[in-house]
């Protein structure tokens, strides 16, 4: 395919190094965007379970302005893009959009479907099972987590209202988060990552490339120079001095030529005086 020895010696280098830190570097993106995005479901199921403790006591209360307080200023909180609390058979409680209040959510939906999977409900659930990814009606991608809202001794002993103690899930409390912090970080990484990723190409084929060049194609150029003008019958060329296998050769090629031309001298010799002796006689005759 190459007709030369500097580009067999250097393009198919350089295609595999070019391949090698591709590969690499996208092995690498998607294993942090893996780690980031665990790290971001991890921060959210914490915020998540903050909410569901700040309500703690205006649920025990039963203080519903206390709690649609609570969900509103949630909602507001720039990034969030749904608050909402469940009852346990599904019907939107709170919400911090109000339009949401008292709808019915299927029990297979999203979010609920974790739980209410198999013909018993679970009631608890995995950190990453919490959460759910998708694309929400305004088209931003959203992370939700969903919160359990456990009923506890204090709130099938208070006075004012009715969860029986074999009761295990009150409700849920599902948060939305917006992904655009996450996609925004991401992108700056994959950029910086591209960056990276052509100063290594242009580092490594370039220095490689020099390197070649000096200590291996620029020598046997020499060489190769040598060897083509002691073929033309230029015998003054001084051999290449290099104390590497290209001196050797150069320097056994030089012997070798020096050796052809005295045997040849020789022979010329030789059949001169052949000649001469055969020429006398005749000669003489
Ligand atoms: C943490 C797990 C969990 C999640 C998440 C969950 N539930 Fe439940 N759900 C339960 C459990 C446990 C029960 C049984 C309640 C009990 O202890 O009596 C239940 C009961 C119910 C019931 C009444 C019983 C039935 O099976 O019909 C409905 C309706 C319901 N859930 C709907 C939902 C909806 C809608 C969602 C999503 C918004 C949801 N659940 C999310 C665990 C969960």
């Amino acid at each position: 395919m190459f007709r030369s020895f500097a580009a067999k010696a250097i393009v198919p280098p350089a295609i595999a190094v070019t391949g090698f830190v591709i590969v690499c570097c996208i092995l690498l993106y998607s294993v942090i965007k893996t780690d980031m995005l665990n790290d971001t479901i991890r921060h959210e199921t914490n915020l998540a379970d903050t909410i569901v403790k700040s309500t703690r006591y205006a649920m025990l209360k039963d203080d519903r302005e206390t709690l649609r307080n609570i969900i509103d200023n949630v909602g507001q909180q720039q990034g969030v893009e749904h608050a909402r609390i469940f009852n346990k058979r599904g019907i939107i409680m709170f919400s911090a959009h109000p339009e949401d209040v008292n709808k019915l959510v299927d029990k297979n939906a999203a979010g609920c479907i974790a739980c209410h999977a198999g013909p018993v409900p679970l009631t608890s659930m995995g950190r990453m099972e919490q959460a759910r990814r998708y694309i929400n009606e305004k088209g931003k991608n959203v992370i939700a987590i969903t919160a359990p809202i456990y009923n506890e001794p204090e709130c099938f002993n208070a006075a004012c209202h009715v969860h029986p103690p074999g009761q295990k899930v009150l409700g849920t409390l599902d948060i939305g988060l917006s992904e655009e912090p996450l996609q925004k970080t991401l992108g700056i990484l994959r950029n910086r990552m591209l960056i990276f990723c052509l100063m290594v190409l242009l580092l490594t084929v370039g220095g490689v490339s020099a390197l070649l060049r000096r200590n291996v194609l620029m020598p046997i150029k020499e060489l190769s120079e040598f060897i083509l003008a002691i073929n033309r019958g230029d015998h003054e060329r001084k051999a290449p001095a290099y104390r590497d296998e290209v001196g050797d050769l150069a320097q056994s090629f030089q012997e070798m030529s020096q050796k052809l031309t005295k045997t040849e001298e020789a022979l010329k010799e030789a059949n001169a005086t052949k000649a001469g002796k055969g020429n006398t006689p005749s000669a003489n005759s």
